[in-house]
């Protein structure tokens, strides 16, 4: 393919992945499969490697991320980003209507709204294309975050219809509750510490570097006024509408999640149809928005210091209960921490009933000052699990003693230990805790580790409880007669036990990486080790300088594999499993030649012929060794185009041989 014929094919490209992630993202009705929609977008990042000159700012490429964010830009907003007067009563919504009838003699028209509980977004488009995303700030000033929305797949790049030249759309950006359980999940097999809320953690993605991690993170939007338009739009209501043909995400009245109304009673219920849907919405509000509709209404009305006078929030009651406290146990985690839980007297609340909440981490229990047999209050707020938010001292009494936390872990009795600057106390007896022991096997049997079928937690636990298996090595010295002598056990379910203990076998090394259970080494760090080392040998050996060069692998990783390794239970149970036939080594294709042997290579820049991983891969085929940056132990740097004119002065300094891409295949094929 040409230039010409390129830059034609990468315009076409764009506006077509803009239309289908438009019908996927923003419409909910997407025309064709997301593997066709994935080929789209492969095809286009192909061709923008290729011709880098033609790729756009706004290509839709962009949306995987990738732009790293040094340091975030403080802009000024050029309208400045004003927040809302809060009401928690009907009555105060009354009074406002009220002041609004006492300037305004004429029909009023209210828009309600949702609150969305998220974060506040400007988003500047020129030409119809984004060309800065600022966060609220101070109201005056914001953070430039462009990089970071870029990604959100429902704010549009480019946008379609009769959009104004110039003009600023606000509203929030969020986190879905399902993004944020299943981020969460992730996290706690790794042994993070979960986010608290949905909000806050759309507020920390947003102001994440790394843009790769904000597009993996799945926040999504919902856009609310218009700044600086000046179409023939009556009022806010038809704007917003307006706006979705532009191509934004906007609330729509067909659920409801925006109305206009002439009345209070039409306000009225509204809050009360959202009070009690708010539970089934897929993301969190935390009240209603009213505002005056009409545009010269609203300038008649204009502003207080702080917020407008021609709107409004209702924030909805966190739904709270007292309940009494009846005993505080603690959950052992399988990375050892340890996690207070209050048992409560059991009691109703958003439909569901409470017996549980969580309460963190000795902090928490202390900042509550809890005692004993405490009345305590309970919300069902951002939080999924709910939480005790306060506490009833009037039916305190002198005999509820102070909670104090355990000194001793609960289930094998080792003194716990608080690392200095952490929340969290952990117990450190590792290898005989219980929980520990059984949590660790847990995770290696699960779906993305070896997927051991067949044996759930229960199975997990009697074969515990009979001293069978203390480790995940153990697993593959269990026999059929073991098996079947349990409880329950039939033996066409030992057959398939054991079938999936041994089909583990097959497991790819990144897989078996994970299994492990190496705390804050998740699936995808695994898979980055994996193909950095080829082998398990070279990780346990690696140091430490090494282990940060590896991409995405930073200090705190760098050091939890070091200290994995250096416990000797650790190494035994790995040379076990070693023994028993499973991969610790990635499975390498096939040998082409050894011609790059005892050869550092590194590669930099875009090429013609192949990809750069495709290079990557020919210099390990060949026997070479691909090294990540240009030092004195580089052979030869393959030089593409767009390669950084600080690498090449480098490598020239340091006098590493650089050749072009013909010049390398002329050397692998020699
Ligand atoms: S209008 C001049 N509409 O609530 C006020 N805000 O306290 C412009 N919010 O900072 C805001 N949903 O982050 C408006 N439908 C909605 C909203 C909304 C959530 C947030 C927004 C704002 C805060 C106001």
């Amino acid at each position: 393919m040409n230039a010409e014929q390129a830059k034609i094919e990468i315009e076409r490209l764009t506006d077509l992945i803009h239309h289908h992630n438009y019908l996927y993202y923003v419409d909910s009705n997407p025309e064709i499969s997301d593997y066709d929609f994935d080929m789209l977008l492969l095809k286009l990042q192909e061709l923008e490697k290729e011709f880098p000159q033609f790729a756009y700012d706004n290509s839709p490429t962009k949306r995987v991320g990738g732009d790293i964010t040094k340091k975030f830009e403080t802009v000024e907003h050029r309208f400045p980003m004003l927040s809302l007067s809060n009401s928690y009563s009907e009555e105060e919504i009354v009074d406002w209507v009220n002041r609004v009838k006492k300037i305004i003699d004429e029909e009023i028209e209210y828009v309600c709204e949702l609150k969305y509980d998220g974060v506040a977004i400007g988003i500047r488009y020129e030409n119809g294309q984004l060309t800065r995303a600022v966060t609220r700030g101070d109201g005056e000033k914001g953070e430039d975050v462009t990089n970071n929305v870029r990604t959100i797949r429902s704010v549009p790049l480019k946008l379609k219809g009769d959009f104004p030249e110039d003009f600023e759309i606000r509203g929030e950006i969020f986190m879905p509750q399902k993004q944020f359980q299943k981020l969460n999940s992730e996290r706690e097999e790794i042994g993070e510490t979960p986010f608290a809320n949905p909000r806050n953690t759309a507020s920390g993605t947003l102001k994440l570097q790394d843009s790769k991690i904000v597009a993996e993170r799945g926040l999504d939007s919902y856009l609310y006024g218009l700044y600086g338009v000046n179409h023939n739009l009556k009022g806010h209501f038809e704007a917003v509408n307006e706006a979705g043909n532009w191509g934004f995400k906007v609330p729509s009245v067909k659920n409801r999640f925006i109305e206009k109304t002439n009345s209070i009673e039409g306000i009225m219920d509204f809050i009360h149809y959202w009070d009690k849907q708010r539970e089934n919405l897929e993301f969190e509000i935390d009240g209603i928005v009213l505002k005056v509709n009409s545009y010269s209404q609203q300038q008649k009305l204009g502003f207080t210091a702080k917020s407008p006078r021609w709107a409004i929030a209702f924030k909805f009651k966190a739904n709270r209960v007292e309940t009494k406290l009846l005993e505080v146990t603690y959950q052992v985690g399988r990375t050892g921490a340890i996690t207070p839980v209050a048992n409560l007297e059991p009691v109703s609340l958003g439909g569901t009933t409470v017996k549980r909440a969580s309460l963190h981490n000795a902090d928490q229990i202390e900042k509550l000052d809890l005692h004993q047999g405490d009345f305590v209050f309970v919300e069902k707020g951002g939080e999924i699990i709910p939480k005790i938010v306060g506490i009833n001292e009037q039916k305190r009494t002198e005999s509820n003693l102070k909670i104090e936390f355990i000194v001793d872990c609960p289930e094998c009795q080792t003194k716990l230990i608080r690392r200095e600057g952490e929340a969290q106390h952990y117990c450190p007896n590792e290898n005989f805790c219980p929980p520990q022991e059984k949590g660790r096997i847990e995770h290696f049997i699960s779906r993305k580790a070896l997927n051991i079928d067949g044996l759930g937690v229960e199975t997990i636990d009697l074969l515990y409880s009979k001293g069978l298996i203390r480790n995940c090595a153990d697993l593959y010295e269990i026999t059929f007669e073991q098996i079947v002598s349990l409880d329950r056990m039939a033996e066409k379910s030992a057959d398939n036990l054991l079938k999936s203990i041994e089909i583990s076998k097959e497991i790819p090394f990144e897989r078996v990486l994970f299994g492990l259970g190496i705390r804050f080494v998740g699936e995808t760090v695994a898979k980055k080790l994996a193909k950095q080392f080829k082998n398990i040998d070279s990780i346990i050996s690696a140091s430490y300088d090494e282990l940060i060069q590896t991409e995405e692998i930073g200090e705190k990783i760098a050091i939890s594999v070091q200290q994995y390794f250096l416990e000797e239970s650790n190494l035994e149970i790995i040379n076990r499993l070693k023994n028993k036939g499973l991969w610790f080594q990635i499975r390498e294709k096939e040998k082409l030649s050894a011609i790059l042997e005892g050869k550092t290579i590194v590669v930099s820049g875009t090429f013609e012929t192949f990809s750069r991983d495709e290079l990557k891969e020919l210099i390990d085929r060949n026997g070479g060794k691909n090294g990540s940056s240009v030092s004195g132990n580089t052979d030869y740097l393959v030089a593409g185009v767009n390669m950084g004119p600080a690498k090449l002065k480098k490598a020239t300094d340091l006098g590493v041989k650089i050749i072009s891409e013909d010049e390398f295949i002329k050397l692998i094929s020699s």
